[in-house]
């Protein structure tokens, strides 16, 4: 790799004392709760490509669709130097942005998964040896320390991501990303939009068993990080859609009653036969509601763009005050 630098804001020690504390948090309330963060080890990461290539899992491929065609027109109205990420993933799709970016110097994925990290600058740099990726290893809920590079500066949120932070962290999170903004510095964000119920509830709960793979995979990480004794055989996969919070809900539903053991949280868990864990709420967007909340946290939108069907849509806002 030529141009490869990778800096760790979070090391084995803090990522473990951040997963205890939201452990022993999460599962000692009702209803218990874990964050969705946890699903990203090496192997999470890999499922949630698998769902990208799932028939029923249309976000993926409407996005795409939006950034093929608007690419140019994006990099013409940001004109970026810097592309900085957060929860970059593969990057699979930043691909299309980079390639109509000519005047792009630095690349900047942000991601709590350090496979992914890797995996992305190794295949982006063989196709852009000239492109500097300066990778983070970070929280994106958490202050990012970002790498010196020339601006103007695009910051791009994608997949939807956003739908998977809870209304009160969206708004501590976009005031953040507001922060990070210079005067002709931009926002895409990638939100997926409110449509059919069983269209939705279809994404997250495929025909094959990925997503039910997916939403375990949590359970695997701690009793690997914690000595857990989860089964994931004891837990069925649920999808939701909760029509008043227009969010999507996975659940793990205990299929009996069990009583896990969590050896370094000194922990048992007790679990009533269909008691439920909370791991993910995935929330579709209307367009006003995504101009207010960008408002909100003091940026405007000045861009709207949905594939064909109208399923998915990529906005870009400025910092207020900010165009020009
Ligand atoms: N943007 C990609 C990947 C989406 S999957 C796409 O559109 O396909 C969500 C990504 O965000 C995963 O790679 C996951 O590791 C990362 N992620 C989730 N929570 C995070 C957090 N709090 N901080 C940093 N990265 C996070
Ligand atoms: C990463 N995020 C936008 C995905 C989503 O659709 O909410 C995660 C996911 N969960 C289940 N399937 C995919």
């Amino acid at each position: 790799m030529s141009d490869f630098q990778l800096t760790r804001t979070l090391d084995e020690h803090t990522a473990e004392a951040a997963l205890r504390t939201d452990v022993r948090r999460g599962l000692t309330r009702t209803p218990k709760v874990l964050p969705p963060k946890w699903f990203y080890d090496a192997r999470g990461s890999e499922l949630f490509e698998e769902i990208t290539r799932l028939p029923e899992y249309y976000p993926t491929r409407a996005e795409r669709e939006i950034l093929l065609a608007r690419a140019g027109e994006i990099a013409a109205a940001t004109g970026a130097r810097t592309l900085v990420e957060l929860g970059s993933g593969s990057s699979e799709k930043t691909r299309h942005l980079i390639e109509a970016m000519p005047a792009l110097d630095t690349y900047v994925p942000v991601d709590v998964s350090e496979s992914a990290l890797t995996g992305a600058a190794e295949a982006l740099l063989a196709e852009h040896p000239g492109l500097r990726v300066h990778a983070l290893l970070a929280d994106f809920t958490k202050a990012l320390q970002l790498p010196d590079s020339p601006g103007p500066r695009l910051v791009v949120f994608l997949g939807g991501t956003i739908g998977n932070l809870l209304p009160p962290e969206r708004e501590v999170f976009l005031a953040s990303v507001r922060a990070m903004l210079s005067p002709g510095d931009a926002l895409l964000m990638g939100t997926d939009l409110v449509k059919d119920e069983s269209v939705l509830v279809a994404a997250y709960d495929d025909a094959q068993g990925v997503t039910a793979e997916f939403n375990k995979n949590v359970l695997a990480v701690v009793d690997r990080e914690l000595g857990g004794d989860f089964h994931a055989a004891d837990f069925a996969h649920v999808a939701v859609w909760n029509r008043e919070q227009e969010w999507i809900e996975m659940r793990l539903r205990a299929r009996s009653e069990v009583r896990v053991k969590i050896r370094a949280l000194d922990l048992v868990v007790p679990f009533e036969a269909g008691e439920e864990i909370l791991t993910e709420v995935s929330a579709k967007f209307r367009e006003d509601g995504v101009r207010k909340e960008l408002a909100a946290a003091g940026m405007e939108l000045t861009h709207w763009w949905t594939d064909a069907e109208g399923r998915f849509a990529l906005s870009l806002s400025v910092a207020d005050g900010g165009e020009g």
